[in-house]
């Protein structure tokens, strides 16, 4: 049975129902109850507006050697809005929470470990993965799995450029990512909400697609804490939760890795998550999204359809060909 979203509700007070479970259940365990459920989902609706005006752009900016619009000239996402309405769950599972709770977090220096079916592997310092390899700026649509999107300009370059380098073996069938573990830095690590640490994969195949981005910064700056400084990965026909953010570990596998929202609640997240409107969330239409973009953070307005693939079919269609999109979802 589905269960559709009363309409009268805005997009940013769904939470995933397994978290809402958990969090309720902890909640309880505290003493606090629903009032604290609902403080909760009204601060993540209020925030971005009292946040956005004074969003602070980091110190640093960066040189990108190329420019490519691959979001069709659409209208950016603001910096504070892009930078104030977040998921990142071990800063917190509100939306405003990750600019909130992350200025304590300490992004260099930095090191990821390459592991798994290649012929090189080791520890690597940030300096050691940017070196030699000049940064594109990519303006893409990304389209959250809760049904609101934004269109934001990223400096990276693209995954396979680096794993290229490890030369991974032809065992090597798909790439599993871990992101950092640090209680003292991240305030929602606190709560076993997720299991952490937050984990994702690719086919291989995705991971060394040209569109496949490793980020480190947006709008032409290093990457603030709360969008996953310094080094985080950027799938644009997926759904957002693929998109892992400060990245330790990078590990070449055989068999498909077990995913954060996966191992989470298998029926509502699936490995691919591939942004498919004719698949709908259990609880939830994906058929279309909450654009915030342009004209600033708008919680009721800009409703637009949602596209097979995020708009992007024309370049990884084929990646799928001949499955089952349904049960791969
Ligand atoms: N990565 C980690 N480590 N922890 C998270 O909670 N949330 C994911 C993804 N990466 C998440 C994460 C989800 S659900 C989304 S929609 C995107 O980050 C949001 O990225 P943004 O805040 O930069 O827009």
């Amino acid at each position: 049975m589905r269960r559709d979203q009363p309409t009268h509700l805005p997009q940013s007070c769904i939470t995933p129902e397994p978290v809402y479970r958990r969090r309720r259940e902890l909640l309880q365990l505290l003493g606090l109850g629903a009032a604290a459920l609902a403080a909760g989902c009204g601060s993540e609706a209020a925030a971005p507006q009292a946040a956005a005006p004074e969003a602070k752009l980091p110190d640093k900016s960066l040189a990108v050697a190329s420019h490519v619009d691959d979001a069709n000239g659409e209208a950016q996402t603001t910096y504070a809005d892009a930078t104030h309405y977040n998921n990142f769950y071990e800063f917190g599972t509100n939306k405003s929470d990750p600019a909130a709770h992350s200025a304590r977090f300490v992004a260099h220096p930095w090191s990821v470990e390459i592991a798994g079916l290649a012929e090189k592997t080791g520890r690597f310092t940030l300096e050691d993965i940017l070196k030699g390899q000049a940064l594109e700026e990519r303006v893409y649509r990304m389209r959250c799995v809760e049904a609101w999107s934004m269109v934001i300009p990223w400096a990276g370059f693209p995954l396979a450029d680096l794993l290229k380098r490890f030369k991974p073996l032809a065992s090597a069938k798909y790439v599993a990512f871990t992101t950092v573990e640090r209680p003292a830095q991240m305030p929602g690590l606190a709560y076993p909400i997720l299991d952490w640490p937050y984990r994702e994969g690719l086919r291989i195949d995705e991971a060394m697609h040209s569109l496949t981005l490793l980020a480190v910064g947006m709008y032409g700056r290093e990457l603030p804490n709360q969008n996953g400084a310094p080094l985080r990965l950027v799938v644009p026909w997926k759904y957002g939760f693929k998109g892992i953010k400060s990245i330790v570990k990078i590990e070449f596998v055989e068999r498909q890795p077990r995913t954060t929202w996966n191992l989470m609640a298998a029926d509502e997240y699936g490995f691919y998550a591939n942004v498919n409107p004719a698949v709908d969330h259990p609880r939830w239409s994906q058929k279309t999204e909450r654009r915030i973009a342009g004209t600033g953070f708008n919680l009721f307005g800009n409703r637009i359809e949602t596209l097979p693939f995020n708009g992007y079919a024309e370049q990884v269609a084929h990646l799928y060909a001949g499955m089952d999109l349904r049960k791969n979802f």
